[in-house]
């Protein structure tokens, strides 16, 4: 993929060159007591601080460009970028943010329409409109790999059509997680929650030939109980994918299943239970015994890979089993990979994220990638005419 130096030198220098840098400001927020929406975690905004200095060092005229939620393709205030607009404004100033790429329709249908429109600079923008105006842009930077996994206009489009690099952030997910398929270090283990099974089939598979040791644990765990004949009372469960996790639990692979399950009951009681839960019974978090295998297995590793919470960990009832893998990660003298939103934000709440080795701004692009070796967001890179 080009590099920002590549771009540089494409266009003989950057200084005054108009750049349009997609990033993914997609971030969560909640309500303040004011009634006001605000980050809750910033980390994406962080993550690609160092592309849009550089660019501003270099004399560039940045406007960034984001998604934010699912808005249906109209204006819709709840998910405007104006909070990501005020962080930005103290963090890196003097780049323009045009709102919310998601409140036209062209973004996800990548409409060449939009992708026109785009590269001309004509998008609604938040802040520092009357600098940037809205003349064509000379260049393209990709900065935005949780967004690299959709073909929307914005993404790989504008490669198409204008010199084009990744930013620095791209290009180190890329090849952290990217390597993760082809050179990871041995014992290589991959420890996989969150709701559904069905979501991470694919991925599943896919780690399956490459991981030493699967670890399964989050609302997902229990479709898998289920295939081994465990009664799993009211927990999560995707009747339609039982058979295919009873033929991933046949296979020679290595999958380990919590051996405990810390369960609501009924009646409303927190309950520490073995694998098989009666009805009423909803299992939320795996149990002690499980994070404490969990620990043995990671402890073990070269290489570990976490996407996913193991249980319900906004509630801090379930939140033990997150925080225990959080830290044997921390602990573990293994290169440590913590993908996706909610993995992430686990570790920055427990207060963890200086002690792993790569916290990635991509939860679905991350397992996308792993799971194809590629994203589309990459080649339209890699595919930018050069010359
Ligand atoms: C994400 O948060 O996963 C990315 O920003 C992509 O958002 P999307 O899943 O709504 O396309
Ligand atoms: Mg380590």
């Amino acid at each position: 993929m080009p590099a920002l130096e590549d771009l540089e030198q494409r266009l003989g220098g950057l200084d005054g060159r108009r750049i349009l840098a997609r990033c993914d400001f997609n971030v969560p927020l909640r309500d303040t007591a004011a009634g006001r929406l605000e980050i809750a975690d910033g980390l994406r905004i962080r993550a690609a601080l160092p592309t849009l200095r550089w660019l501003v060092e270099q004399g560039a005229a940045v406007t960034a460009c984001s998604h934010l939620g699912r808005p249906a393709g109209t204006v819709d205030e709840r998910y405007s970028l104006a909070p990501v607009a005020e962080l930005l404004a103290e963090l890196a100033p003097g780049i323009a943010l045009a709102e919310n790429l998601r409140f036209s329709p062209g973004e996800t249908s990548n409409d060449s329409a939009y992708v026109e429109a785009l590269v001309n600079g004509r998008l609604g923008l938040l802040r520092g409109a009357s600098s940037a105006g809205s003349a064509p842009f000379d260049g393209f930077v990709n900065d935005a790999f949780g967004a690299s996994h959709r073909a929307h206009a914005s993404i790989v489009g504008p490669p198409q059509r204008l010199p084009s690099a990744a930013g620095r952030l791209l290009h180190r997910e890329a090849e952290v997680l990217g390597s993760l398929r082809t050179d990871a270090q041995r014992p290589f283990v991959a420890v996989l929650g969150g709701a559904k099974v069905s979501d991470k089939l694919g991925v599943v598979e896919a780690l399956l030939s490459v991981v030493d040791t699967l670890v399964i644990g989050g609302g997902m765990c229990f479709t898998f109980l289920a295939a081994l004949g465990h009664p799993i009372g009211d927990s999560l469960c995707e009747p339609d994918f039982i058979k295919t996790c009873e033929r991933l639990l046949r296979s020679d692979a290595n999958i380990v299943l919590p051996s405990d399950i810390t369960a609501l009951d009924a009646g409303g009681t927190v309950r520490q239970m073995g694998r098989s839960l009666p009805d009423g019974c909803r299992g939320l978090d795996i149990g002690p015994g499980s994070a404490a295998e969990f620990d043995d297995v990671i402890a073990a590793a070269r290489t570990v890979f976490w996407n996913g919470p193991m249980g319900l960990f906004e509630d801090e009832r379930f939140a033990a089993g997150t925080r225990a893998v959080a830290q044997s990660m921390a602990d573990s003298r293994a290169f440590t990979v913590v993908g996706g939103g909610d993995s992430a934000a686990a570790v920055a709440q427990f207060g963890l994220a200086p002690y792993m080795d790569h916290i990635s701004t991509g939860g679905g692009a991350g397992l996308e990638l792993i799971e194809h070796g590629d994203l589309p967001g990459l080649a339209a890179l890699r595919d930018s005419p050069q010359q």
